[in-house]
């Protein structure tokens, strides 16, 4: 029987750091199992969060959670550059074989950021330029390093004065004008920002990578054309420029497939991997192919926790599930059946903007139904009513104009039809609130 926390709850904002976000929907939970968090009073919650995309394979995962305990009774602490483990190797073996084309060897960090970190450091290492590029509504982290190339919010950057990156457009489908193709709208205006770029502010001898989620991930769920990464992959092959995928929250089966380069067919030279690689414990990865990495220099870049045994074993026991239970297949199958009841459900409430998804990261945008404008303040009373229904959603966007839905990959149809059912609940008890029509 766990202690009563109530007393400490009380002092939570006194004894925490406000820079941590807790204005939704700082729940206090006690127990998570499969696609359910379970509140300190006895509430229970379908989670449509995975703790921000990462607990894939569901919460506390009786493998996963079988490989912790034997980690934790043999090896809990390494670090890979004084000692080697077994599962260190296992799993960097077995990433390889996930992960596509030639990205088979591995610097294992803790965290999102420490894999950007990684990549950033190892792309100048190589290239010997001082320069990165990345895309005007990407989020890669909150280190200096990571921070540099975020531009999701400027808050996140405010004061901080991060340097050493130039950001250009990512691809806006929607801002494609009337009677032009979509594809090549957004294909040719990344030429043209590369070019401008090139031409304006940095020689392209000076830039040593193009750091890019392959979808926009905290920047609003934005999923560009296959064409569009082409493209890029094409632009930097023609000036000798590194392309980094940060898939931090892509992979792992986010989009479909393992990572979101075999869903786009385009294959980078370096990637950032982490949150759903160890279903919650802290790991991640920067990977290349070994050439690459080999012209990193010895002693230039190493860690204490990164590649942490327990962590390593619990990622095995992920790799496994992932493959027991067709949780590739699932993600598509659940992520093409919420797509079309979201989309049904667009139709009967005008606070619906446009639904943005690829396998289960799904994006609703909440707009103002008279002005179509986004509306964040709408959608935190939306995200509140849900929660009071029973399922927890996250949010996103440059604006927070975004509901993001990004259930366990192990969710199954009914709950996916159950927490739309609430979410829809709260939409009908807000849009009455507001006294808007929902249309029939
Ligand atoms: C695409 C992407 N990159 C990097 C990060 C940073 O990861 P972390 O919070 O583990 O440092 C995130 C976190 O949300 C992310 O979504």
């Amino acid at each position: 029987m766990k202690k009563d926390w109530t007393h400490l709850l009380e002092r939570m904002s006194d004894r925490l750091a406000p820079s941590m976000a807790k204005d939704h929907p700082n729940l206090p939970v006690i127990k998570e199992e499969g696609c359910y968090y379970y509140g300190l009073n006895g509430e229970k919650y379908l989670d449509f969060t995975s703790g921000i995309a990462t607990t894939n394979v569901g919460h506390r995962h009786p493998k996963v959670v079988q490989a912790v305990k034997d980690g934790a009774d043999s090896l809990s602490h390494g670090p890979s550059g004084v000692i080697i483990y077994e599962t260190i190797l296992r799993l960097a073996d077995r990433l390889a074989e996930k992960l596509p084309g030639n990205l088979d060897c591995f610097f294992f960090g803790n965290s999102g950021a420490e894999a950007v970190e990684g990549a950033i450091k190892l792309a100048k290492h190589v290239t010997k330029r001082p320069y990165i590029v990345s895309f005007i509504g990407g989020f890669h982290g909150r280190s200096m390093g990571a921070l540099s190339v975020t531009s999701s919010k400027s808050k996140y950057r405010q004061f901080l004065h991060p340097s050493g990156s130039y950001q250009i457009p990512y691809a806006r489908i929607e801002d494609c004008p009337e009677g032009v193709a979509p594809v090549e709208y957004v294909t040719a205006k990344l030429e043209k920002d590369m070019e401008q770029l090139f031409d304006h502010q940095v020689t392209p001898e000076e830039v040593a990578a193009v750091i890019v989620e392959p979808v926009l991930g905290e920047g609003g769920y934005i999923v560009p054309p296959k064409e569009w990464l082409q493209k890029l992959r094409e632009l930097c092959n023609e000036k000798g420029i590194l392309l980094i995928f940060d898939e931090v929250q892509t992979g792992f089966g986010r989009t479909g497939e393992w990572f979101a380069a075999q869903t786009f067919g385009v294959i980078p030279d370096i990637m950032a991997i982490a949150k759903g690689i160890a279903n919650g414990l802290p790991l991640s990865a920067t990977v290349a192919s070994k050439e690459l990495m080999q012209q990193w220099p010895l002693g230039s870049h190493a860690t204490t926790f990164g590649g942490n045994p327990i962590a390593c074993e619990a990622a095995n026991a992920v790799i496994d599930v992932m493959e027991e239970e067709d949780l590739l297949g699932n993600s598509k199958k659940q992520g093409d059946h919420a797509r079309a009841l979201l989309n049904r459900m667009k139709e009967k409430h005008p606070a619906i903007g446009r639904v943005r998804s690829i396998g289960l990261m799904i994006g609703i945008e909440i707009v103002d139904p008279v002005t179509g404008e986004p509306n964040s303040e709408g959608l935190f009373e939306i995200l509140d009513l849900a929660l009071e229904k029973g399922v927890l959603f996250y949010f996103g966007g440059n604006k927070t104009e975004i509901i993001r839905m990004i259930p366990p990959l192990s969710v199954s149809k009914e709950q996916i039809d159950e927490g739309l059912r609430m979410f829809e609940e709260a939409l009908i008890e807000y849009e009455k609130k507001h006294s808007q029509v929902t249309l029939v």
